[in-house]
């Protein structure tokens, strides 16, 4: 008997939306109930902490080395997140100097399985600087 080609298994639908032109998607995850305020919605601080590791992907490539977050220069949370997202972080490179590098990342959930659909719920401009083994900036690599 021959193993079915992966082209005849249906495969789930995708969820529909807008998402960033030139963004790479640099992270997925899904939160916990451990992740939840006291409105029952997802802790703005845990999804911050998601931004800052999802954002430090592309500036760490980059730097090819340590890098330090200098600065959130700007973070919107535009709609809430709920338990049962799956949270899709994307990002791209809007600066890069000389010891820093900036980055845009936009989080979008996709929610209700029954009706998938796909919400934008937070974007974050944030800076990061390379950094050498003393934690001093040092030049980004061209
Ligand atoms: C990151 C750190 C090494 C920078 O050192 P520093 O002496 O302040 O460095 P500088 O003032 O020379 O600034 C370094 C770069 O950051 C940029 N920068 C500094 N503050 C910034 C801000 N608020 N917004 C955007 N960029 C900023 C500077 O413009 C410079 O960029 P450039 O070299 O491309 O022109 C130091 O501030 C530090 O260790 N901070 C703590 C980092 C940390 O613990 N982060 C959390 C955990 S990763």
């Amino acid at each position: 008997m021959t193993a079915p080609q992966t082209t005849d298994i249906p495969q789930p639908p995708m969820a529909p939306a807008q998402l960033p032109d030139g963004a790479q998607l640099v992270l997925r995850v899904m939160p916990l109930p451990a992740d939840v305020n006291a409105n029952g919605d997802i802790f703005g601080g845990w999804i911050m902490a998601q931004v800052d590791l999802a954002g430090a992907v592309l500036p760490s490539r980059i730097a090819k080395g340590r890098i330090a977050t200098v600065a959130v220069n700007q973070f919107v949370f535009k709609q809430p997140v709920s338990l049962g997202d799956l949270l899709s972080f994307y990002a791209r490179i809007t600066r890069i100097g000389n010891t820093s590098i900036s980055v845009r990342v936009e989080v979008y959930a996709e929610r209700n399985p029954t009706e998938l659909h796909v919400v934008k719920v937070t974007e974050a401009d944030l800076t990061y600087v390379a950094i050498d083994a003393q934690g001093q900036p040092r030049p980004v690599p061209r």
